[in-house]
């Protein structure tokens, strides 16, 4: 048996695969790519020194590419990313490097979009408390406190890309009013535009977060904008933990300065902030937006196809650089 990256005559190109993808992703590269796992490699080091032949990499928003990574893979052509935001990878140093770029739009939308609302819903109606109260034994002794409704509400989102605008399409359902803050005016939106995320924070009862993350985004929703947002209105945020100045939400959140928050992304993933654990007005989910069976089989089918087109010397379908 070969270790990973040992010299054979196999004419597969080399795919260095950062993060484990599900089976039905794996199996298909394996029989286009020879694979080389960085994940589960017991010495990544080690690993990277004998990536000097890897064309491809298969990334994911977390795990994604620096400079240095780059630099290790000398042969390196493309960086499939599995998922839509590619603020993990350095995307000047690709091009420097003439290093191509994909990543996986709109097939992912819709779910972000679902649980974005229902977020909302969970923290505004406190769906996690409901639960907990009837599971434990609570619901005989007496009742939970009001909720707050969610319908009709005027709902504030911060970045109406692709996912902002699914997440619009459904609030409207809900009978909600719509603002929003985009860096880029919106001629053609019918939803009312906010000049500053301070001024639509103050209009909202529920802020929701769908800006892509990286430096120019970096703790965009800061203490000033949850001052706005204030104690009867609530966060979501489905974009990136580096959107927010987490140090500035925990402190929102314990001294109730905004009413609640629900938050499927947050700095140091998967190893969160303690303080998160102990609020009762914040719902925590393991940044999953587009975690489902139908989305992910869509991502990997996506990855898989832009490798592909690359290996075939045919446009790539979803390219970022
Ligand atoms: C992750 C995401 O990529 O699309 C994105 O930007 O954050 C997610 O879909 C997914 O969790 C896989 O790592």
């Amino acid at each position: 048996m070969t270790r990973q990256g040992e010299a054979t005559d196999d004419a597969r190109p080399e795919l260095l695969v950062l993060g484990k993808l599900p089976d039905w992703d794996m199996e298909p590269l394996a029989e286009q790519f020879r694979i080389l796992t960085l994940w589960d490699a017991p010495d990544p080091a080690a690993l990277l020194a004998r990536c000097g032949a890897v064309r491809a990499m298969a990334a994911q928003g977390h795990r994604g590419a620096d400079a240095a990574l780059m630099d290790a893979l000398p042969a390196l052509e493309i960086i499939a990313n599995y998922g839509v935001g590619v603020d993990g990878i350095d995307l000047d140093a690709a091009r420097q490097r003439g290093i191509r770029v994909t990543n996986t739009p709109d097939v992912l939308t819709g779910d972000v979009a679902d649980l974005a609302i229902a977020l909302a819903l969970a923290v505004m109606r406190e769906i996690p408390r409901g639960d907990a109260h009837v599971r434990g034994g609570g619901w005989a002794k007496g009742n939970l406190p009001l909720g707050r409704r969610f319908f009709g509400c005027k709902l504030g989102i911060v970045g109406l890309g692709r996912i902002g605008a699914a997440i619009a399409h459904r609030a409207a359902a809900f009978d909600c009013a719509i603002g929003y803050f985009n860096r880029s005016p919106q001629p053609a939106s019918p939803y009312q535009a906010f000049a500053t995320v301070e001024a639509l924070a103050e209009w909202s009862d529920v802020l929701v977060v769908t800006v892509a993350g990286g430096a120019g985004t970096r703790a965009l929703i800061d203490a000033p904008v949850l001052r706005a947002l204030g104690p009867r209105s609530f966060l979501v945020n489905v974009s990136r933990g580096t959107t927010i100045d987490e140090a500035a939400l925990l402190d929102a959140l314990e001294s109730r300065t905004i009413g609640g928050a629900a938050l499927d992304v947050f700095l140091n993933e998967p190893h969160i902030d303690e303080r998160f654990k102990a609020l009762p007005n914040a719902v925590l989910f393991p940044h999953h937006g587009s975690a489902t069976v139908e989305t992910r089989r869509a991502m990997g089918q996506l990855l898989r196809d832009n490798l592909t087109a690359h290996f075939a010397g045919e446009p790539l379908l979803t390219p970022v650089v």
